[in-house]
Parts: structure tokens; sequence; C-alpha cells
């Protein structure tokens, strides 16, 4: 099982794990509370969770069990209400916003359900954006991300706006977005949600040879069973708890 024989999280740097493994994230004891007014919403009940370096892991179960809190949470966009989070050895509590930020920046890409892309920009200047943020040169930015967009296989569509692509297009465009900072963990909540089946399967088979070539970790989350025959490790979240944890292969 993966999360059993693992070295304690307190080797700085990345520790590894019984089989080799490299711990990537590990969550202990997260919970999040959301507060509004006089309601709360216990969104997170205690989830602990390890991610190791190159794993290829989806998150399902029902709407409403968490999966979004949790990653933000994964992807450092969110901090939780307590428990500690460590992304290759560093205690992110202990960060200060700056350090936060830029560790985000190199180390976390993101997909979204709904794309976020960039209407007025083209797919290659989409691709720039992370790098430009970074403070890379723009001569050098456009190389990485026409290389980024190559990987995705849309070497052809660089100059064309997002509202002239389709859906699974512009999910790829978002994806060589995600992966052109050579990002330790790529975190996508529902990258499918808006795509049709085909493309559907299209985006997750591409993820799935990155995560490959690249060793990039993919963490996303999914209502389609389809999608989990994919993965290599299946987690079931259900009312803010981690129901199964299932290493498929
Ligand atoms: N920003 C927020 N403020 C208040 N409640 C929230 C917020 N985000 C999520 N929730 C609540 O937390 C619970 C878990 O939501 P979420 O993490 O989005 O689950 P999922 O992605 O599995 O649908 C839900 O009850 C949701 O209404
Ligand atoms: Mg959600």
């Amino acid at each position: 099982m993966a999360n059993t024989a693992r070295t304690a999280d307190s080797t700085p740097g990345a520790a590894a794990g019984a089989a080799g493994e490299e711990v990537l994230l590990s969550l202990r004891e997260i919970t999040r509370r959301y507060v509004l007014g006089e309601a709360t919403v216990d969104a997170l009940k205690g989830v602990t969770l390890r991610i190791n370096r190159g794993e290829f892991v989806a998150i399902w179960g029902p709407s409403g069990s968490g999966k979004s809190s949790l990653m933000n949470i994964l992807g450092l966009v969110d901090a939780p209400t307590s428990g500690e989070v460590m992304l290759e050895g560093t205690p992110i509590a202990q960060l200060s916003d700056d350090a936060l930020t830029d560790l985000r920046s190199r180390k976390v890409g993101f997909v979204f359900q709904s794309f976020n892309l960039v209407p007025v920009l083209s797919a290659l200047e989409n691709v720039m954006v992370p790098l430009q943020i970074q403070g890379v040169g723009a001569a050098q930015a456009r190389e990485r991300a026409s290389q980024a967009l190559k990987e995705v296989d849309l070497e052809n569509q660089q100059h064309a706006r997002p509202d002239k692509m389709s859906g699974g297009q512009r999910q790829r465009v978002a994806i060589a977005r995600a992966l052109v900072t050579a990002p330790s963990i790529v975190v996508a909540d529902e990258p499918t949600a808006n795509l049709d089946s085909e493309n559907s399967y299209m985006v997750v088979k591409l993820m799935r040879e990155l995560n490959r070539s690249k060793r990039v970790t993919f963490i996303f989350t999914t209502h389609d069973p389809r999608l989990l025959e994919m993965v290599d490790r299946k987690i079931l979240l259900k009312d803010g708890l981690l129901h199964t944890d299932e290493t498929v292969r």
C-alpha cells in the first residue's frame, strides 16, 4: 500500500519512502472550516495524505465532499484551518507571503475547469504569461511557450485566440501553460467538466503522457468513472474525509 512504511517527514528536503519513493507533498490532519456569518462549514475534517513524485492521482467523490477545498490546499492557494502542509519537505505555514507566492509560482501548475485563458491573447501569449510573471525575458518565454505548445500537439495553433479553438484545444493550451514553468506538480480541479467525453479522454490521456515523459506529478478531480481507469491512484473523498485511497498499478 502506498501509505505505509514510510520514513518520517522530519528529514529536511525530500524524504525518501521505503521503496525509494520521494514524498512530494504531505498533508497531515488537514481541516478547512469556512465561516460565513453565523454559519460554519467543515469542508475538510482531518485529511492525512502523501503524494509521491511522479504519481498520477485522481480525487473523486460527490459534489460538496471537499474536493475543491483539498485541491486549493494542495496547490498552496488556500491555507488549512489546522494541520500541516509540506511541499518537498518545506512546511508551508512557516513561509512569508512572498516566499509562498514564489514557491507556488515555481513548483505548482494549475489547470481549471473553465480553462481561464486570457481571451485577447493568442495561445502562445497565454502560455508565456506564467514565465513573464517569473520575470523570464520575452525571447526566452516565447521559445519555451512554443515548446510547451508542441508538447500538447498545438504547434499549429500558436497564434490562434482561445475563442477560435475547441474546448479540448483550450484545455491543452491550459495544460501547456501549467507545464511551461516546469513545475513539480500540476493541480487540475475538474479539468474535463466542460468537455465532451471524447475530449475528456484526450485531455486525461495527454496529462498521463506528460506525467510519464516529464515525471511531473498530476492530481486532478473528476466525477467521471471512465477517467478513473486511467490513473495510478484514486482517492475517494466523502464528507470531508478520505474514504478510500487505492493504488491501482
Ligand atoms: N469559499 C467557501 N465559503 C463557504 N463554503 C464553502 C466555500 N467553498 C466551499 N464551501 C463549502 O464546503 C463544502 C465542500 O465544498 P468543495 O470543496 O467545493 O467540494 P467539491 O469540490 O467536492 O464539490 C461544501 O459544503 C461547500 O458549500
Ligand atoms: Mg469542486
